[in-house]
């Protein structure tokens, strides 16, 4: 890495109140390389939801930060995450999407993991030495890091990282506001939307909760809100971006949509309304009336650094997406909502996540559009060097519509980085912090 060139990613000057980010952020190969070296092989990064792996064996298989694993819950009920390459000579150990296990048997060779890892047979024992695996080589090997937070869980590859609740920082308040939305717990729902966009990455980040676009970009959603409600916003509107700590950040606002955890709208028929006000009464018995308030009524786009969007709207998404390379990333999408949830506010769940989140739907193709525009744009005008993230740069209390949380990103992703260069280079580089 000695002749990568990480000066000036970020130009930021708070007197003039500017900040830009350097195109070749979204290109360059060293770039790339640099991001996966300091972030992806560094960072706690999203592997699932603890309602996957309900019963003993039950296992997904799942790629995350450049690895494939297997995510799944032992005969014991311990969950574990196991790179899903096999300590013989690294054939994909299972090959299912999903399933339940006792075993896992790799189809090369034969040999025959335990769901706890643990090697169990393996063809022509006999041929080897006793005592053969007594240090443990021939099972499957465990990634580094696996810690949850409220039936969240992530891994790091980084056996030094700090605990998970620790890189969270303040983000924990906002996957409280998630966990809380029920009683019984929250679960995934079948039916993963994935899909890829010709765009880096961070583009993505930078879409999934920039309050800035909605109205041009989503035009026709909002025409449709509008007749559908006859209103388009409803009560106080209120809305603020926040730095949660460690490159997390959130846009917390009131928006005319309804929520399946309790905000009724006109659009679902009066009918409708008692089972919502019930919801929200039991959610004010147990949280009182303002924290019930935030859980059922605002909506939050929340980055957990580097790559999961939780996207708690008129249905409520998590968002991975992991970069292949610097202009291709594959994103994969999961609804998620309480266990408890009756069928029509399920049906009416379902279909937001179809009809304004999924790739076919209101928001998606559009946003697709305009990321795979913009990485266009990189490489077709060159000598255009920066795009700019400065409104509201110079305000106290930046708004949902402003792009503080955007900054928040880019500050800590320019800060990990640099630390792919040389230190005598990295010493030069402290004018670009803001
Ligand atoms: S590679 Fe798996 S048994 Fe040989
Ligand atoms: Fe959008």
């Amino acid at each position: 890495m000695s002749d990568i060139n990480l000066s000036n990613l970020l130009d930021v000057d708070r007197d003039a109140g500017t900040f830009r980010v350097a195109r070749r952020s979204f290109t360059e190969p060293q770039i790339f390389e640099a991001e996966r070296a300091q972030i992806f092989d560094r960072c706690w990064l999203y592997l699932g939801h603890t309602s996957e792996l309900q019963k003993k064996g039950a296992f997904v298989t799942r790629s995350v930060g450049g690895r494939n694993l297997i995510f799944n819950r032992d005969a014991a009920g311990k969950v574990h995450a196991f790179l899903n390459s096999c300590p013989h000579r690294g054939a994909t150990v299972c090959r299912e999407p999903a399933g339940n296990a006792k075993n896992f048997t790799c189809s090369y060779h034969g040999w025959v993991f335990g769901a706890d890892g643990k090697m169990r047979d393996l063809p022509g024992i006999e041929s080897y030495s006793e005592g053969f695996n007594g240090s443990g080589c021939a099972d499957l090997v465990e990634v580094p890091r696996l810690e949850q937070y409220r039936d969240f869980w992530f891994v790091c590859f980084d056996p030094a990282a700090v605990a998970l609740v620790e890189y969270l920082a303040g983000a924990t308040e906002y996957l409280d506001l998630v966990a809380d939305q029920s009683e019984a717990g929250m679960e995934i729902i079948s039916g993963t939307q994935e899909y890829a966009i010709r765009a880096n990455w961070k583009l993505l980040v930078e879409n999934s909760f920039d309050g800035y676009h909605a109205l041009s970009t989503h035009a026709t959603y909002f025409d449709y809100l509008k007749n559908m409600n006859g209103v388009l916003s409803q009560g106080n509107v209120i809305g603020f971006a926040r730095d949660l700590g460690n490159g997390h950040a959130v846009v917390e606002y009131t928006a005319p949509w309804g929520r399946p955890v309790a905000n009724w709208v006109p659009a679902w028929g009066e009918d409708r309304k008692p089972e919502i006000d019930t919801l929200y009464q039991k959610l004010v018995a147990k949280h009182g009336e303002e924290r019930a308030t935030r859980i059922a009524k605002h909506s939050r786009n929340l980055l957990i650094f580097p790559n999961l969007m939780i996207v708690d709207v008129m249905s409520l998404t998590l968002r991975t997406f992991f970069p292949k390379a610097p202009d291709y990333n594959e994103v994969t999408a999961w609804a998620i909502g309480p266990s408890e949830e009756s069928g029509w506010l399920r049906k009416n769940r379902l279909h937001s996540f179809l009809e304004f989140l999924g790739p076919g739907g209101f928001a998606t193709p559009d946003d697709v559009e305009m990321l795979e525009q913009c990485q266009r744009g990189y490489s077709n005008a060159r000598e255009a060097g920066w795009n700019d993230i400065s409104r509201g740069m110079k305000k106290a209390e930046p708004a949902t519509v402003d792009e503080h949380q955007i900054r928040v990103f880019w500050q800590r992703w320019n800060a990990l980085v640099q630390q792919a260069q040389p230190e005598q280079v990295v010493e030069e580089q402290v004018q670009t912090k803001e």
